[in-house]
């Protein structure tokens, strides 16, 4: 895309000699370098008397340079530098020719087909080094590993999300997130912006912070995020369990800046976020894996205790292999369809019972009384019975954590009163209880990443013609789910 102000020079360029310009695809710099102005003038006039559309100066539309005496790496310096002048980002490509083939073309009355030797030679770049890579435009198409080689590029573009996310503004924050998840899939480290050719998702705003990154170092628009006031208070606010987006800006406009002043302030908390400000400590330090299967353990007892033969599966991160998560997920069923009804309840009752709950909160189903189908949710959230809960965890006492460890260390804000060498901690569990006839489609959505599951639901839409959802697969051209 040409921009608007560059477009207006070109087509004052061309007016001035537009009766006569006959081949206006084909674009041509001469680079007065080594030639000298008047022959550079000279060549001009000639070739604009002939119909060629030669331009004075290198600009984006440019599709032929072409100089004399020069090599190919001394005419890429001058490209370069044109481009500098101009505040330019984008590299295009342009055929870098040697004289020849402007006078041939002259001579022809045409511009001849461009051979080998009109080329002028470049000595390979570091990123022609690397083998270009064919990158599959939707996220669910590709691989995406959890250690990968750009973490110091997608680090800062999901700052960037984040703080999207913080305003609201989704779609601003899904473009950085799909231009990290492309940079996720790489397999080699981005180097130069050559290295990025090709590649598909990568907005203006992305490429523009990359570009900062491997010039500078550090982008100025993160860092700036990072520091300031207002996306630190969001983000300390957010990580309150129970907290969304809207109540901490409402916090922050009122001044509020991290967990500790809910309380002195007097703000009136629900009962998740009362349970978030008491184990604010303890929920902001990662799960690991290892707890993971302790809860796993717990859940799978506590389940086969009120419905023999349930099946219990590992979802979210842990699921996808990831060392850490926020929290553990567990989606359950049974084979036998509609033993699962009333299943959440007993599960519940079970946990509770052994004083293994610190909190819990159970949302019904909605899908049974839902007149449109499972196939077709009204939104992103699905309609499963599902309880948000707070564990207690006993640890082994060479588990127990430190306050070092947590994610925000230097903030503790907790207020649960812990005596030293205490034996347990919060962790977030989320239970999900689907019919078998869904356990797939539930079992896939609750997989995540967040990412993943909206670009499969995009590419079942856009490429198949399909709805995807964590109950059904539905086609809408046979108007059929696909159970
Ligand atoms: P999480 O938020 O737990 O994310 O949701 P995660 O990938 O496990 O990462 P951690 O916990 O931060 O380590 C797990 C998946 O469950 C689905 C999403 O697809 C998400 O990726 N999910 C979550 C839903 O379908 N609906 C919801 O309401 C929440
Ligand atoms: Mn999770």
């Amino acid at each position: 895309m040409v921009p608007l102000k560059r477009r207006k020079v070109t087509t004052e360029q061309t007016a001035s000699h537009d009766e006569a310009c006959k081949y206006p695809d084909v674009a041509i710099v001469i680079v007065e370098r080594k030639m000298g102005a008047s022959r550079k003038s000279f060549l001009t006039r000639l070739g604009r008397s002939k119909g060629f559309l030669i331009q004075e100066s290198y600009s984006s539309s440019t599709t032929h340079v072409v100089s004399e005496n020069n090599t190919g790496d001394e005419v890429d310096i001058w490209i370069k530098k044109q481009k500098d002048t101009e505040g330019k980002a984008s590299a295009h490509s342009v055929n870098l020719l040697d004289i020849s083939w402007l006078t041939e073309s002259m001579a022809s009355g045409n511009p001849v087909p461009i051979q080998d030797r009109h080329r002028l030679k470049t000595s390979p770049k570091p990123f022609e080094t690397t083998p270009a890579v064919k990158m599959k435009s939707y996220a669910c198409q590709r691989r995406t590993p959890l250690k990968h080689h750009n973490s110091f590029l997608t680090d800062a573009l999901e700052i960037l999300a984040q703080n999207a996310e913080f305003s609201e503004n989704e779609g601003r924050s899904v473009a950085f997130r799909r231009s990290a998840s492309v940079l996720k899939a790489l397999p080699h480290v981005v180097r130069s912006m050559g290295d990025l050719k090709d590649l598909p998702c990568l907005g203006e705003h992305s490429l523009r912070v990359i570009k900062e990154i491997l010039e500078d170092g550090t982008s100025s628009e993160v860092e700036s995020t990072r520091q300031s006031e207002q996306f630190q208070a969001m983000k300390a606010l957010t990580d309150v369990f129970g907290v969304g987006v809207r109540t901490a800006d409402r916090w922050f406009r009122e001044g509020l800046r991290s967990p500790l002043d809910l309380i002195p302030t007097g703000q009136k908390l629900n009962h998740a976020q009362q349970a978030g400000v008491k184990y604010y400590n303890d929920l902001n330090t990662p799960v690991t894996k290892k707890e993971a299967m302790v809860i796993s353990d717990i859940v799978e007892k506590a389940v086969k205790a009120v419905l023999p033969g349930a099946i219990i599966t590992l979802t979210g991160g842990f699921r996808r292999g990831k060392e850490l998560g926020h929290d553990v997920d567990f989606l359950i069923t049974h084979p036998e369809e509609g033993a699962e009804e009333r299943l959440m309840p007993k599960i519940v009752n079970w946990l509770d019972n052994q004083g293994l709950l610190l909190y819990q909160k159970t949302t019904r189903n909605s899908y049974l009384e839902s007149k449109d189908g499972p196939a077709r949710p009204a939104s992103n959230m699905d309609r499963f019975e599902r309880c948000f809960s707070i564990f207690k965890l006993e640890q082994l006492e060479s588990d127990t954590h430190t306050e070092t460890s947590s994610y925000n260390s230097g903030r503790a804000a907790g207020t649960e009163e812990r005596h030293a060498g205490s034996t347990w901690r919060a962790v977030r569990v989320d239970l999900v209880v689907s019919p078998y006839s869904q356990f797939a489609f539930a079992t896939l959505g609750w997989t995540g990443s967040k990412l993943f599951e909206r670009e499969l639901r995009r590419w079942a839409g856009q490429e198949k013609g399909m709805s995807l959802s964590s109950h059904a697969l539905y086609d809408s051209k046979q108007s059929s789910c696909l159970l």
